[in-house]
């Protein structure tokens, strides 16, 4: 089967993909014959992969920045949908990139559920008044919106481009701060005053950094904040005396932690999530996909021409790029095709 392994830390964005017979400088490598996992126990399933859905949490992984440091070497993602190939077939979704699971670990998806749509939502969604959403247009920040409106939030968004502020706004988002050209304080109070509204009473923030310092202006007494994620890089401070004077609560949110300390509840969300997706009421929107066969079959054929050997190396490495240059709107994803060889 194939698989695209991390074998050293490093920024898989900025170099060329290797394979087996031409090793290259990036982390990360595209191993054609890697061992199909075996059946362990009798509670195993082994699942073949149709999509698997990048997330930045995948992209620091590969950089060693992220707080869970999996043995080098090894497979980066999160989520995943596909086909279960042993002991029988029927289509699940699931939160871990194992290929070989136990069956706890998967939920059955109806038939006519789309998989590559199903393995961009776990991570993404799993993890969602006036609700002000940081870094709106990534993975995270378009799902929070969305659930946001499910829910009955006024919400409001803020990203960078009008590329960006188109899409939040055919989402729902009753306001969005472009912050290539807008204030984020000046935009949000005249949108409160406009719809005469005190202030933001849920902060959902992926991004940290001076945006989290500037949003806290616009808090209401009493609001939460979830701290989500760092993607700016910088962690942000949430001064304990102002938390105190107006009764904020912070929520640390760790997805993934929830299949270890509260398994069932992270079952019940993604399944409430799979319904809203079923009614229509949450959409998924990939703005990227690439493919980890289209990058072998260029690979073939550069043998005889070099230039598509520098397209073949480039493929990999522009799935990471789109999330490091800030390009993605919502998902990114690598799909595996049933075409040729087995894709498990
Ligand atoms: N707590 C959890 O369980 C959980 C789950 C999933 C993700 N996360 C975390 O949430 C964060 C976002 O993840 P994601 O998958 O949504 O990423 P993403 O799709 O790349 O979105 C991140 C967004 O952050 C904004 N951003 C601001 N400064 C940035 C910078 N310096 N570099 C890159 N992006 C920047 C970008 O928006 P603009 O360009 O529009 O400003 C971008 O759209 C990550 O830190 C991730 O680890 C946490």
């Amino acid at each position: 089967m194939e698989a695209l392994l991390c074998k050293k830390l490093g920024d898989p964005a900025s170099a060329s993909v290797g394979n087996e017979s031409e090793p290259s400088s990036s982390p990360i490598e595209v191993i054609r014959n890697y061992p199909i996992p075996q059946l362990n126990s009798p509670t195993a399933v082994r699942v073949k992969v149709k999509a698997t859905s990048l997330n930045y949490a995948n992209y620091l992984q590969i950089l060693g920045k992220y707080q869970e440091k999996p043995p080098l070497p090894f497979i980066p993602g999160s989520d995943y949908a596909g086909t279960v190939d042993a002991p029988r077939r029927h289509q699940v979704q699931g939160g871990r990139p194992r290929l070989l699971l136990r069956r706890p670990r998967l939920l059955r998806l109806l038939h006519r559920c789309d998989l590559v749509a199903a393995a961009a939502l776990p991570v993404a969604f799993g993890t969602s008044h006036v609700l002000l959403v940081l870094g709106a247009a990534g993975g995270v920040g378009f799902s929070a919106v969305q659930i946001g409106k499910v829910c009955g939030a006024v919400v409001i968004a803020a990203a960078r481009g009008a590329e960006k502020v188109q899409f939040l706004k055919s989402l729902g988002a009753d306001h969005v701060v472009d912050l290539t050209s807008q204030n984020l304080t000046a935009s949000v109070k005249g949108f409160l005053k406009s719809r005469k509204l005190k202030g933001v009473d849920v902060l959902y923030d992926p991004v940290g950094g001076k945006l989290t310092k500037e949003s806290m202006k616009l808090l209401n007494w009493g609001a939460q904040i979830l701290v989500i994620g760092f993607a700016s890089g910088e962690i942000p401070v949430i001064p304990a005396n102002i938390t105190l004077v107006k009764n904020w609560t912070v929520h640390g949110l760790y997805w993934g932690s929830y299949s270890i300390h509260r398994p069932a509840v992270l079952e019940d969300s993604i399944q409430e999530l799979l319904s809203w997706m079923e009614k229509g009421l949450i959409t998924i929107h990939i703005s990227h996909t690439y493919s980890i066969s289209e990058v072998w079959s260029y690979y073939q054929y550069s043998i005889f021409l070099l230039s598509r050997l520098i397209v073949c190396h480039w493929q990999a490495n522009l799935a990471f790029s789109a999330l490091r240059d800030r390009k993605a709107i919502g998902k990114v994803m690598i799909v595996f095709d049933d075409m040729g060889r087995s894709k498990l």
